[in-house]
Protein backbone atom coordinates (compact mmCIF):
# COMPACT_ATOMS: atom_id res chain seq x y z
CA UNK A 1 0.00 0.00 0.00
CA UNK A 2 0.70 3.64 -0.78
CA UNK A 3 -0.08 5.64 2.09
CA UNK A 4 -0.45 9.68 2.91
CA UNK A 5 0.30 10.64 6.54
CA UNK A 6 -0.42 13.85 7.81
CA UNK A 7 1.49 13.40 11.76
CA UNK A 8 1.55 16.12 14.35
CA UNK A 9 4.86 17.31 15.17
CA UNK A 10 5.98 19.54 17.74
CA UNK A 11 9.60 19.78 19.47
CA UNK A 12 8.61 20.30 22.75
CA UNK A 13 5.90 21.43 25.16
CA UNK A 14 6.86 25.18 24.78
CA UNK A 15 7.09 25.03 21.06
CA UNK A 16 4.25 25.07 18.67
CA UNK A 17 3.55 22.13 16.81
CA UNK A 18 1.74 21.38 13.01
CA UNK A 19 1.08 18.28 10.98
CA UNK A 20 3.48 17.13 8.60
CA UNK A 21 3.07 15.37 5.24
CA UNK A 22 4.70 11.95 4.85
CA UNK A 23 4.45 9.38 2.29
CA UNK A 24 5.30 5.92 2.74
CA UNK A 25 5.37 2.79 0.19
CA UNK A 26 5.08 -0.60 0.52
CA UNK A 27 3.09 -0.35 3.51
CA UNK A 28 2.07 -4.27 4.73
CA UNK A 29 -1.75 -5.11 6.03
CA UNK A 30 0.06 -7.43 8.69
CA UNK A 31 2.25 -4.57 9.68
CA UNK A 32 0.70 -3.49 13.14
CA UNK A 33 0.15 0.37 12.83
CA UNK A 34 3.32 1.28 15.07
CA UNK A 35 5.27 -1.65 12.92
CA UNK A 36 4.35 0.82 10.26
CA UNK A 37 5.89 3.92 12.26
CA UNK A 38 9.03 2.22 13.30
CA UNK A 39 9.64 1.55 9.62
CA UNK A 40 8.53 5.44 8.70
CA UNK A 41 11.21 6.43 11.79
CA UNK A 42 13.80 4.07 10.68
CA UNK A 43 13.81 5.60 7.25
CA UNK A 44 13.56 9.79 8.57
CA UNK A 45 16.76 8.13 11.08
CA UNK A 46 18.66 7.04 7.65
CA UNK A 47 17.40 10.03 6.13
CA UNK A 48 19.24 12.09 9.07
CA UNK A 49 15.87 13.48 10.36
CA UNK A 50 14.56 13.44 13.98
CA UNK A 51 12.29 10.21 14.20
CA UNK A 52 8.53 10.60 15.36
CA UNK A 53 8.68 10.19 19.08
CA UNK A 54 5.30 7.93 20.34
CA UNK A 55 4.63 6.29 23.45
CA UNK A 56 4.43 2.55 23.54
CA UNK A 57 5.21 -0.74 25.70
CA UNK A 58 3.48 -3.65 26.46
CA UNK A 59 1.90 -3.36 22.21
CA UNK A 60 -0.83 -5.76 23.43
CA UNK A 61 -3.63 -3.92 25.07
CA UNK A 62 -2.37 -3.59 28.51
CA UNK A 63 -0.37 -0.62 29.20
CA UNK A 64 -2.50 1.98 28.01
CA UNK A 65 0.46 3.61 26.69
CA UNK A 66 0.07 3.73 22.95
CA UNK A 67 -2.77 6.38 23.06
CA UNK A 68 -2.91 8.23 19.39
CA UNK A 69 -5.85 10.18 17.55
CA UNK A 70 -6.19 8.25 14.47
CA UNK A 71 -8.32 10.17 11.57
CA UNK A 72 -10.48 12.13 14.26
CA UNK A 73 -10.83 9.05 16.41
CA UNK A 74 -8.89 7.88 19.42
CA UNK A 75 -6.91 4.60 19.36
CA UNK A 76 -8.25 4.83 15.52
CA UNK A 77 -11.25 3.60 13.54
CA UNK A 78 -12.04 -0.02 15.34
CA UNK A 79 -13.89 -0.35 18.84
CA UNK A 80 -12.49 -2.58 21.60
CA UNK A 81 -9.00 -2.17 20.50
CA UNK A 82 -5.90 -0.16 21.46
CA UNK A 83 -3.49 1.34 18.80
CA UNK A 84 -1.09 -1.13 19.37
CA UNK A 85 -3.25 -4.15 18.18
CA UNK A 86 -4.46 -1.74 15.30
CA UNK A 87 -3.49 -3.51 12.31
CA UNK A 88 -2.79 -1.86 8.66
CA UNK A 89 -5.42 -4.14 6.72
CA UNK A 90 -7.73 -1.93 8.17
CA UNK A 91 -6.71 0.69 5.78
CA UNK A 92 -6.59 0.65 2.30
CA UNK A 93 -4.04 1.91 -0.07
CA UNK A 94 -4.11 5.45 -1.43
CA UNK A 95 -5.96 6.54 2.20
CA UNK A 96 -4.68 9.26 4.01
CA UNK A 97 -4.11 8.78 7.78
CA UNK A 98 -4.27 11.58 10.25
CA UNK A 99 -2.30 10.97 13.19
CA UNK A 100 -2.23 13.27 16.42
CA UNK A 101 -1.79 12.96 20.24
CA UNK A 102 -4.59 12.78 22.40
CA UNK A 103 -5.85 16.65 23.31
CA UNK A 104 -6.74 17.80 26.19
CA UNK A 105 -5.62 20.56 28.84
CA UNK A 106 -4.59 18.21 31.14
CA UNK A 107 -2.34 16.37 29.28
CA UNK A 108 -0.12 18.58 27.52
CA UNK A 109 2.14 17.49 24.82
CA UNK A 110 5.72 16.59 25.55
CA UNK A 111 7.13 16.00 22.41
CA UNK A 112 5.35 15.04 18.82
CA UNK A 113 2.73 12.36 20.19
CA UNK A 114 3.74 12.13 23.31
CA UNK A 115 1.46 13.28 26.18
CA UNK A 116 1.56 14.10 29.87
CA UNK A 117 -0.71 11.46 31.36
CA UNK A 118 0.82 12.11 35.11
CA UNK A 119 -2.99 13.60 36.18
CA UNK A 120 -4.35 10.55 35.97
CA UNK A 121 -1.52 8.84 38.20
CA UNK A 122 -2.15 11.80 40.63
CA UNK A 123 -6.12 10.78 40.90
CA UNK A 124 -5.18 7.37 41.26
CA UNK A 125 -3.17 8.11 44.42
CA UNK A 126 -5.52 10.37 45.66
CA UNK A 127 -7.38 7.32 46.55
CA UNK A 128 -7.65 4.25 44.24
CA UNK A 129 -6.21 2.18 46.77
CA UNK A 130 -6.97 0.19 49.95
CA UNK A 131 -5.39 0.29 53.35
CA UNK A 132 -4.08 -2.89 54.56
CA UNK A 133 -2.97 -3.34 58.28
CA UNK A 134 0.50 -5.40 58.06
CA UNK A 135 0.99 -5.93 61.34
CA UNK A 136 -0.05 -9.67 61.27
CA UNK A 137 -3.60 -9.92 61.84
CA UNK A 138 -3.97 -9.02 58.02
CA UNK A 139 -7.53 -11.49 57.14
CA UNK A 140 -7.23 -13.25 54.20
CA UNK A 141 -8.92 -11.58 51.17
CA UNK A 142 -10.93 -14.92 50.23
CA UNK A 143 -12.38 -15.51 53.99
CA UNK A 144 -14.80 -12.86 52.87
CA UNK A 145 -17.60 -13.69 50.73
CA UNK A 146 -18.48 -11.80 47.74
CA UNK A 147 -21.22 -12.02 45.55
CA UNK A 148 -20.50 -13.48 42.00
CA UNK A 149 -22.19 -10.48 40.30
CA UNK A 150 -20.54 -7.60 42.09
CA UNK A 151 -17.19 -9.37 41.83
CA UNK A 152 -17.83 -9.50 38.17
CA UNK A 153 -18.62 -5.58 37.87
CA UNK A 154 -15.51 -4.59 40.06
CA UNK A 155 -13.11 -6.92 37.60
CA UNK A 156 -14.55 -5.03 34.59
CA UNK A 157 -14.26 -1.51 36.36
CA UNK A 158 -10.58 -2.80 37.26
CA UNK A 159 -9.83 -3.74 33.49
CA UNK A 160 -9.69 0.44 32.58
CA UNK A 161 -6.13 0.09 31.53
CA UNK A 162 -5.59 3.96 31.93
CA UNK A 163 -5.18 5.39 28.58
CA UNK A 164 -7.13 8.65 28.66
CA UNK A 165 -9.29 7.87 25.31
CA UNK A 166 -12.29 8.71 27.01
CA UNK A 167 -10.69 12.26 27.94
CA UNK A 168 -9.89 12.92 24.11
CA UNK A 169 -13.35 11.57 23.08
CA UNK A 170 -15.23 13.96 25.48
CA UNK A 171 -16.26 17.08 23.52
CA UNK A 172 -15.71 18.56 27.86
CA UNK A 173 -12.21 16.81 28.46
CA UNK A 174 -14.09 15.04 30.96
CA UNK A 175 -12.05 12.51 32.96
CA UNK A 176 -15.47 10.95 34.45
CA UNK A 177 -15.40 7.12 32.70
CA UNK A 178 -11.62 7.01 34.19
CA UNK A 179 -12.41 8.11 37.62
CA UNK A 180 -15.37 6.58 38.22
CA UNK A 181 -13.40 2.92 37.25
CA UNK A 182 -11.05 3.16 39.85
CA UNK A 183 -13.48 4.07 42.38
CA UNK A 184 -15.84 1.59 41.30
CA UNK A 185 -13.69 -1.34 41.33
CA UNK A 186 -13.22 -1.00 45.20
CA UNK A 187 -16.81 0.27 45.52
CA UNK A 188 -18.28 -2.87 44.77
CA UNK A 189 -15.99 -4.79 46.97
CA UNK A 190 -16.66 -5.17 51.09
CA UNK A 191 -12.82 -4.30 51.74
CA UNK A 192 -13.35 -1.17 49.60
CA UNK A 193 -16.32 -0.18 51.33
CA UNK A 194 -14.20 1.12 54.76
CA UNK A 195 -12.51 3.98 52.79
CA UNK A 196 -14.88 4.58 50.64
CA UNK A 197 -15.92 8.06 51.65
CA UNK A 198 -13.41 9.54 51.54
CA UNK A 199 -11.96 7.74 48.41
CA UNK A 200 -14.54 9.23 46.42
CA UNK A 201 -14.32 12.53 47.83
CA UNK A 202 -10.66 12.77 47.02
CA UNK A 203 -10.39 11.36 44.08
CA UNK A 204 -12.96 13.60 42.67
CA UNK A 205 -11.17 16.32 43.93
CA UNK A 206 -7.85 15.85 42.65
CA UNK A 207 -9.74 15.04 39.09
CA UNK A 208 -11.15 18.87 39.04
CA UNK A 209 -7.46 20.02 40.32
CA UNK A 210 -6.15 18.56 37.05
CA UNK A 211 -8.31 21.01 35.01
CA UNK A 212 -10.58 18.01 33.28
CA UNK A 213 -13.98 19.11 32.00
CA UNK A 214 -17.25 18.06 33.66
CA UNK A 215 -19.78 14.86 32.10
CA UNK A 216 -22.48 16.06 30.27
CA UNK A 217 -23.75 12.81 29.81
CA UNK A 218 -22.88 12.41 25.59
CA UNK A 219 -21.72 8.77 26.27
CA UNK A 220 -18.14 9.11 23.62
CA UNK A 221 -16.26 8.30 26.30
CA UNK A 222 -17.82 4.20 26.31
CA UNK A 223 -17.63 3.82 22.83
CA UNK A 224 -14.24 4.92 22.36
CA UNK A 225 -13.09 3.08 25.31
CA UNK A 226 -10.93 -0.22 24.34
CA UNK A 227 -11.91 -1.70 26.99
CA UNK A 228 -15.41 -1.45 26.88
CA UNK A 229 -15.68 0.07 30.47
CA UNK A 230 -19.41 1.00 31.01
CA UNK A 231 -21.03 4.32 31.56
CA UNK A 232 -23.13 2.62 34.80
CA UNK A 233 -19.88 3.11 36.59
CA UNK A 234 -20.35 7.22 35.97
CA UNK A 235 -23.45 7.00 37.70
CA UNK A 236 -21.90 4.69 40.73
CA UNK A 237 -19.34 7.16 41.37
CA UNK A 238 -22.18 10.26 41.24
CA UNK A 239 -23.91 8.18 44.16
CA UNK A 240 -21.01 7.43 46.13
CA UNK A 241 -19.88 11.19 46.18
CA UNK A 242 -23.53 12.57 47.12
CA UNK A 243 -23.65 9.72 50.04
CA UNK A 244 -20.48 10.80 50.83
CA UNK A 245 -20.92 14.58 50.96
CA UNK A 246 -24.34 14.23 52.58
CA UNK A 247 -22.62 12.25 54.92
CA UNK A 248 -19.93 15.54 55.61
S1 LIG B 1 -12.00 4.26 31.00
FE1 LIG B 1 -11.42 3.27 29.05
S2 LIG B 1 -10.78 4.97 27.74
FE2 LIG B 1 -10.78 5.74 29.84
S3 LIG B 1 -8.68 5.46 30.58
FE3 LIG B 1 -9.86 3.61 31.19
S4 LIG B 1 -9.52 2.16 29.49
FE4 LIG B 1 -8.91 4.17 28.69
S1 LIG C 1 1.46 -0.38 23.86
FE1 LIG C 1 0.49 -1.09 25.71
S2 LIG C 1 -1.62 -0.86 25.31
FE2 LIG C 1 -0.68 -0.34 23.42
Amino acid sequence: MKLYLKIWRQKDAKTKGKMVDYTMEGVEGDMSFLEMLDVLNEDLILKGEEPIEFDHDCREGICGTCSLQINGRPHGPDTRITVCQLHMRRFKDGDTIVIEPFRAKAFPVIKDLIIDRSAFERIQQAGGYVSVNTSGNTVDANAIPIEKDKADMSFNAATCIGCGACVAACKNASAMLFTSAKVSQFALLPQGRVEAADRVQSMVRQMDLEGFGNCTNTGACEVECPKGISLENIARMNREYLSATAKG
